[in-house]
């Protein structure tokens, strides 16, 4: 008699199902596709070649090797720790290198949530968060958003639940590209403080700002009122600036929480693959900021020809974000609308896909909505794929039912 599997799976799995983008991009890996799908850098624009040097760096050298291809500690490469507490203004003894800040995430829930906790997300939020906390049985507390960000008032509401933490993506948030502005930033760390909150601070794309200055971290807001009360732990990651393969993120914040994360990163795969680590370091040591720049540079111009072609093809009844940096586009699409209903003829008819918005909202709400990345294709083919989209979404208008 065949196993019933499902019947053995731990309860807390039972919430967690297969990420829509991930089953979604498997489908649409086809040439004449224009894919807006996939939150994911443009591989052309990959540092081949400061990776190949690291690689061969470290590999000739004997007692470099010897190390890059041993164990190591938990905590992380020393130079490595050392390079992104420079960074972030912190010690390295709270620093922990994590297999990209996905893992980070993974590790915060394992760390803090028991089933039935109270967690703060914005709606929407980051799907992969979700995925990563969903395991460990929470109950959300969705708080919206506008164009500066998570409402405070809102916001003051649902901490007053004693909440475990509260999560957001304060720069050009996935999925919505909205930034949290400086007084809002000053408000959340405010009130965390105020009631005791552990803030997650997921910085994944926070280099990657297209117009006006950076603003602080919500840890160097944390930092500024002081050691005592601090509540911030930052997440941060290497796959947007340098490359995702490699899988390195980290976590920053105060001494005692990061020594637990230690044990909890013991107990999953002891470390990040040494020799990953040793690239990495010698990567961002040689090109971070001039190839930060590039980045910039490139993402900039789609991010602007995205926009333009929004602003020339759209129908009437569709809004959309106007991000000052990372990845995303969100649309807002006219009342009787579904992203996922659009997204099947979409593909089926103009050969573009996108990601329907409902997934990033912890109740499945925001079914009008649409995450556009613009990272991924050039000018000419973002133009050409909003085009298409924008016929649909005319057509899908004329006739909502069809
Ligand atoms: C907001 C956000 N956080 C974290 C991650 C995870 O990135 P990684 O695990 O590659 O560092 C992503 C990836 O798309 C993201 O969009």
């Amino acid at each position: 008699m065949p196993l019933d599997w499902n019947g053995l799976f731990a309860p807390r799995m039972a919430g967690v199902t297969a990420s829509e983008i991930r089953e979604l991009l498997k489908l649409i890996d086809q040439p004449d596709v224009i894919s807006f799908a996939g939150g994911i850098p443009d591989p052309d624009l990959f540092p081949r070649d400061a990776i190949l040097r690291a690689h061969e760096r470290v590999l000739q050298s004997n007692s470099l090797a010897a190390t890059a291809l041993q164990y190591t500690i938990s905590e992380g490469y020393t130079p490595l720790r050392d390079w992104i507490a420079g960074r972030c203004a912190m010690a390295r003894d709270e620093i922990l290198v994590t297999n990209g800040s996905q893992q980070g995430l993974d590790f915060l829930g394992k760390l803090l949530i028991s089933p039935g906790d109270k967690v703060v997300v914005t709606a929407p939020t980051y799907l992969g968060a979700l995925q990563a906390f969903s395991p460990y049985q929470p109950q959300y507390i969705p708080v919206p958003t506008d164009a500066d960000g998570i409402l405070p008032d809102e916001l003051e509401v649902a901490l007053a639940q004693r909440p475990r933490f509260l999560y957001l993506v304060p720069d050009f948030a996935n999925p919505n590209g909205v930034t949290l502005s400086l007084e809002r930033r000053r408000q959340v760390v405010a009130l965390c403080r105020r009631f005791g909150v552990p803030l997650i601070e997921d910085a994944a794309y926070s280099a990657l700002r297209y117009d006006g200055e950076p603003l602080p971290t919500l840890l160097a807001i944390d930092l500024e009122a002081g050691q005592e009360g601090r509540v911030v732990i930052h997440a941060g990651t290497f796959s947007k600036t340098v490359v995702p393969a490699l899988r390195v993120g980290w976590l920053a914040g105060p001494a005692p929480v990061i020594q637990k994360l230690v044990l909890v990163k013991q107990a999953a795969d002891l470390h990040v693959g040494t020799l990953n680590q040793m690239v990495m370091h010698a990567v961002v040591e040689e090109i971070y900021d001039s190839h930060v720049a590039v980045l910039r540079g490139a993402y900039h111009r789609r991010r602007d020809a995205m926009l333009a072609a929004l602003q020339e093809t759209m129908p009437e009844g569709v809004t959309w974000t106007r991000p000052a940096g990372g990845m995303f586009v969100w649309l807002n699409l006219p009342a009787g609308i579904d992203g996922a209903r659009m997204l099947e003829r979409s593909v089926a008819e103009e050969r573009v896909a996108f990601v329907p918005g409902a997934a990033f909202f912890p109740d499945r709400s925001g079914k009008a909505t649409c995450r556009l990345s613009f990272t991924t294709n050039r000018p000419e083919r973002i133009r050409e794929g909003v085009g298409r989209l924008a016929a649909l979404m005319g057509r899908m208008a004329e006739a909502p039912a069809a």
